[in-house]
């Protein structure tokens, strides 16, 4: 049996007529910037997460970008971002020109641990950049409390998270803005790359949408210096076909990973992923952690399935934060995570059949 990791093509197969017809409204419609599309899926994005706004952009790290500047957050002010990431979310920082104050994470959860985010807290902090790792909501209440406390900001890097909840609210509406991604693979995925802005606050997304789009409401008067950051109207016509069977989705996944936690339970050597009770993660990944990690990996690809590591180099020991000079054993919590973690296949491509065969695949390499 061959089972892959993900099949992105599965949707487009299984949603051609929806798709197809999406595409040829707007070849048909002229408009092939911004527009009724744009705008139709900004307000089923945002009531969907519960917020008041949605500004939808061209891809999830530069959503993150028009958060941080339309906060104002630029060169001199620290932004505390978790050690134990995909790197887009210390890009964003830097980019603007910020500086990433990286903090390890719980074990448990992989996210922020909000103990060491409080005390991660200088005066230059400005916000902290809370990321909802593999669709797993971040501790916000703590998190939330320490930025009220000490007045800056809590913003959501909710990339993996769409339809993640946390105490029954939906990530994009646990802070004061949140950046999404759509790239194809998320779960709400675009066929090409596009993100956006979510949030409550109407000044922040005002500015947000100017800066997204030359600093322009109206063609040719440009109020501040902004960029190009616009979703293109192809992917927002795909994205609400897509986004009205998110949550069916997102319960398949939900229902795949309690299979995985019932029938891994108890392997010896083999850690599963811990839901707090606050949380009910929409699941983007479902990641193991074994010390035999790389022994699994091989055994599951010589068996026909597909796993990915999310993610194999932390971002303090890429080679593109070497000016930072970060050392092997700067973040110990977040070394581990990298040195052990697996991410096995969910989502469409996992009949019920196939999962079965991962799961034995799985015990008979580790016993
Ligand atoms: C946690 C996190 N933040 C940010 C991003 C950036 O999103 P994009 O690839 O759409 O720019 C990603 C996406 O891969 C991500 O996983």
């Amino acid at each position: 049996m061959k089972v892959a990791f993900a099949d992105i093509k599965a949707t487009y197969q299984r949603l051609k007529p929806e798709l197809d017809a999406a595409y040829a409204r707007v070849m048909e419609s002229g408009r092939y910037i911004l527009g009724e599309e744009v705008e139709a899926f900004e307000k089923e994005f945002a009531s969907f997460c519960g917020a008041g706004h949605c500004v939808a952009a061209a891809n999830g790290l530069e959503a993150l970008e028009l958060i941080l500047k339309g906060c104002g957050i630029g060169p001199g002010d620290e932004v505390i971002v978790p050690a134990n990431t995909y790197i887009a979310s210390w890009l964003a920082v830097t980019n603007v020109g910020a500086r990433p104050v990286p903090v390890e994470p719980d074990l448990k959860t992989y996210n922020l641990d909000p103990a060491l985010a409080g005390k991660a807290v200088t005066s230059k902090t400005r916000a902290i950049l809370a990321v909802h790792l593999y669709g797993l909501p971040a501790e916000m209440d703590q998190l939330g409390e320490i930025a009220a406390r000490r007045r800056i900001l809590l913003i959501e890097d909710a990339a993996q998270a769409h339809g993640a909840r946390y105490r029954g609210r939906a990530a994009g509406n646990l802070g004061q803005a949140a950046g999404f991604s759509f790239y194809p693979t998320k779960n709400l995925g675009a066929f090409g790359d596009s993100g956006a802005v979510v949030t409550s606050d109407g000044q922040l997304a005002e500015k947000v949408r100017l800066l997204r789009n030359y600093g322009s409401q109206n063609k040719y008067q440009h109020l501040i210096p902004g960029g190009n950051s616009r979703m293109d109207p192809l992917q927002a016509a795909f994205l609400r076909v897509k986004l009205k069977h998110l949550e069916q989705w997102n319960r398949e996944r939900r229902a795949a990973a309690a299979v995985y936690q019932e029938k891994l339970a108890g392997l010896k050597g083999l850690v599963l992923p811990q839901v707090p009770n606050e949380c009910e993660p929409c699941w983007h990944q479902y990641v193991v952690r074994t010390k035999q990690r790389d022994r699994l990996k091989l055994a599951l690809e010589q068996a026909g399935i597909g796993t990915m590591i999310h993610y194999p180099v932390p971002p303090h020991l890429s080679p593109a934060y070497s000016s930072l000079k970060y050392k092997a054993g700067d973040f110990p919590l977040t070394e581990e995570i990298a040195g052990t973690a697996l991410s096995l296949p969910l989502g469409l491509q996992l009949a019920p059949g196939a999962q079965d065969y991962v799961i034995n695949e799985i015990i008979k390499a580790l016993e």
